[in-house]
């Protein structure tokens, strides 16, 4: 169940096994809406090939399991004790969801409330937060993701992972809920920005949907 992931769920996410249901969400905006910062056939593809092939890939991994019955965070809670397939595939198809709905066409600008204090409160300054979650991104050798994420002591902090892992699995260096992240794999960005990702990553800010992690940060907000 991926729907309101960063709500209720949360607060559930330790009692909740009843059979849950994985839903590939359709994509919030048509391809071409975050153009020209990101382009339509790099979301078609991406969206409609790679998205969908995370999604088909954890679906056939985790078939005929208890998986099939977990909340997609359990699993993520405990994703050492399952097959690599679980790990890479239930990332892949989890991830991208958060991503696509972090962005909007139309979006960028700065963040406002309370999400814009904590975040002046934490790195000094706007400019400077964009800095260091540019920078996770740019830097993430590989595949990867940037996230900026709300951890355990309730403070904000940047850090990326390697290929399809994200911050609610056991196995991340670091842990905490995500507000947002940067896809820095090169199927992202390779089709318009080919090797440049710090160019794709520039142009991520103009399309990041700053309502939508402002919801994200009351939410992990309630969960601590
Ligand atoms: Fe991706």
């Amino acid at each position: 169940m991926i729907k309101d992931m960063n709500n209720n769920n949360l607060k559930n996410q330790t009692t909740m096994n009843t059979l849950t249901t994985f839903e590939f969400k359709p994509l919030p905006y048509a391809y071409n809406a975050l153009e020209p910062f990101i382009d339509m056939l790099t979301l078609e593809i991406h969206y409609g090939k790679h998205h969908k092939a995370y999604y088909d890939n954890f679906l056939n991994a985790i078939k005929g399991t208890e998986l099939e019955s977990i909340d997609i965070l359990d699993i993520f809670k405990n994703i050492s004790k399952y097959p690599m397939a679980v790990r890479n595939n239930g990332g892949g198809y989890y991830n991208h969801t958060f991503y696509w709905e972090g962005m909007k066409a139309h979006g960028g600008g700065l963040p406002t409330g309370k999400l814009s204090e904590a975040i002046v409160k934490t790195f000094g300054s706007f400019e400077e937060f964009k800095k260091q979650l540019s920078d996770a991104g740019k830097t993430r050798f590989g595949s990867g993701w940037a996230w900026l994420c709300l951890d355990e002591e309730v403070r904000m902090c940047i850090f990326s992972t390697p290929n399809q892992d994200n911050p609610f699995m056991d196995i991340a260096e670091k842990k905490g809920i995500p507000l947002l992240t940067i896809d820095v794999w090169e199927h992202a960005y390779y089709l318009k920005y080919q090797n440049k990702r710090p160019d794709y990553i520039e142009a991520f800010w103009n399309v990041v949907n700053w309502e939508e992690v402002s919801k994200r940060y009351e939410n992990a907000l309630k969960v601590h």
